[in-house]
């Protein structure tokens, strides 16, 4: 039988396979069956490696899939869907860990011995997938920690810190040369541990200069390097399927860091070089308050909103701090019974990770029919009657487009204000992640509500 040929085609279906997934996931009605075809992709790439290239050691091979496998679904099974970010970042540190691993293991006992140009290739092959795996572990345990609240949200901010970078930086690449040089003599092993260290001391300092709040731009971030670190070892192992998936986990992971950076309007390398995101926010800090607040209390929002013909629910932040998503179900169903059009209008930054508002109603089960991304929506405005921002601040704050040298000047947002009428809950007047002042607090078609979003909801809905 030829099994070469075997698994070369069930390698080619599951590139297939994963290529479909990505764009299953692109689309919240199709996520699931991208899901799908994401679990059959790798389940055939399993299949076809355990049987079509693994040769002997299989009792070894079984009780690390079983250890491995019995773990992940524990561990799956018990996250909460707050924790989601936490383990995604412990999961790509597995990733970088494993990509070191092969890498040490193939440079000790090759399966191939190469010679001249092909041998310089395959080192530099080895270096890089041991040196991105590194950066990517050490990286992702610290992202880990921080998410998780394990190690302090605040950036570490050394002095010279770029100037440390760029030592290690150039300390890795002198390195690299003293590898491939020692490799050709049948040596290289010094250069090679002393590279891991310099690459595990690197990924901590970056990601420990980074604050809190922009950590999930760094998680993807550390998913593209994940790819790339196994890209790299499909290379050292010439594995075409770990080259490909490598590539598209690297590549999608690096779009999603550009689509959040743009949404939030920063630059990568600012957030890469990090000391933003200091956490909370709440001082409010600068801004035009030369308005007056309106402040209202339930019943007059219940009012408002069955008197209305158009509502746009904006979600952010503070509706994931109160958990108040079913609530704001509960109030759409109402509403809609009452003949009034509901629908949401989502920015792609609100909250704090890709796609978190879209999570929070999927799991208050609100029809994907009535939730809208920003683009598709923003210039319906002028024909809502009643904008309710549930915790959101930076994504509707006009300053992004009035003030220049505003932190969020540029970054597109959510035009409530040339509704009608917008009301706004949330505690206090203080700011959000950017830490900046809202003028749409003191413009004359705003009213606020003050007061935690999970308890001033319930009162609306009992109002209602
Ligand atoms: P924020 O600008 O952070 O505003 C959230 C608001 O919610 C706060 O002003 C807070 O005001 C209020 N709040 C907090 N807890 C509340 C509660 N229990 N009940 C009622 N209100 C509560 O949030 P946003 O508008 O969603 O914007 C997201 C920000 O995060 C953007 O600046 C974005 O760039 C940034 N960011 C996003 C991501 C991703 S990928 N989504 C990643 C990193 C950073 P009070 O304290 O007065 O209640």
């Amino acid at each position: 039988m030829n099994t070469e040929g075997i698994v070369t085609a069930a390698y080619i279906a599951a590139t297939i396979l994963f290529i479909l997934a990505l764009g299953g996931l692109s689309n919240q009605e199709t996520a699931r069956r991208g899901n799908w075809y994401g679990i059959v992709g790798m389940g055939i790439a399993l299949v076809a490696t355990i049987l079509g290239v693994v040769e002997r050691h299989y009792e070894i091979l079984l009780i690390a899939l079983v250890i491995g496998g019995s773990i992940g679904l524990v561990l799956a099974r018990r996250v909460q869907m707050t924790q989601m970010p936490e383990l995604v970042a412990i999961l790509h540190s597995l990733v970088g860990l494993a990509a070191v691993a092969v890498g040490f293991a193939n440079f000790m006992d090759p399966s191939v011995h190469f010679e001249g140009v092909e041998l310089t290739i395959h080192d530099i092959e080895t270096y890089l997938g041991i040196l991105i795996g590194a950066v990517t572990f050490s990286g992702s345990v610290i992202a880990f920690g921080k998410l998780s609240g394990r190690i302090g949200g605040k950036p570490l901010l050394l002095p010279a810190r770029h100037w440390l970078n760029l030592g290690l930086l150039i300390a890795a690449i002198w390195f690299g040369r003293e590898f491939v040089v020692q490799s050709a003599a049948g040596d290289g092993m010094t250069p090679l541990i002393i590279m891991t260290v310099v690459a595990l001391l690197f990924g901590i300092h970056m990601v420990m200069a980074i604050g809190g709040a922009d950590m999930p731009v760094v998680v993807s971030m550390l998913n593209s390097y994940s790819g790339w670190a196994a890209s790299a070892t499909g290379f050292m192992l010439s594995n075409d399927l770990l080259i490909v998936t490598g590539a598209l986990v690297g590549s999608s992971g690096a779009i999603l860091s550009y689509i959040m950076c743009r949404a939030m309007n920063r630059k990568f390398l600012n957030v890469i070089a990090g000391g933003f995101g200091t956490g909370g926010g709440t001082a409010a800090a600068g801004g035009d308050e030369d308005g007056e607040i309106v402040a209202v209390d339930a019943s007059e929002t219940a009012e408002m909103l069955v008197n209305a013909k158009e509502v746009m629910i904006i979600p952010g932040y503070g509706m994931a701090v109160a958990q108040a998503q079913h609530t704001v179900f509960e109030i759409t169903k109402t509403l809609r019974e009452k003949g009034v059009n509901v629908r949401f209008g989502i920015h792609p930054v609100a909250g704090r990770m890709p796609g978190h508002m879209n999570v929070l109603l999927a799991e208050a089960k609100v029809p994907y029919d009535i939730v809208f991304e920003m683009d598709e929506i923003n210039d319906d405005f002028p024909d809502v009657d009643v904008s309710v921002v549930i915790g959101a601040n930076d994504i509707v704050n006009p300053s992004a487009q009035e003030v220049p040298d505003s932190p969020i000047a540029g970054m597109p947002v959510l035009e409530c204000w040339k509704g009608k009428t917008t009301i706004v809950l949330k505690r206090s007047m203080a700011t959000g992640y950017a830490g900046v002042q809202n003028p749409l607090f003191f413009k004359e078609n705003t009213r606020m509500l003050f007061g935690d979003a999970k308890d001033s909801l319930d009162e609306v809905l009992k109002a209602l």
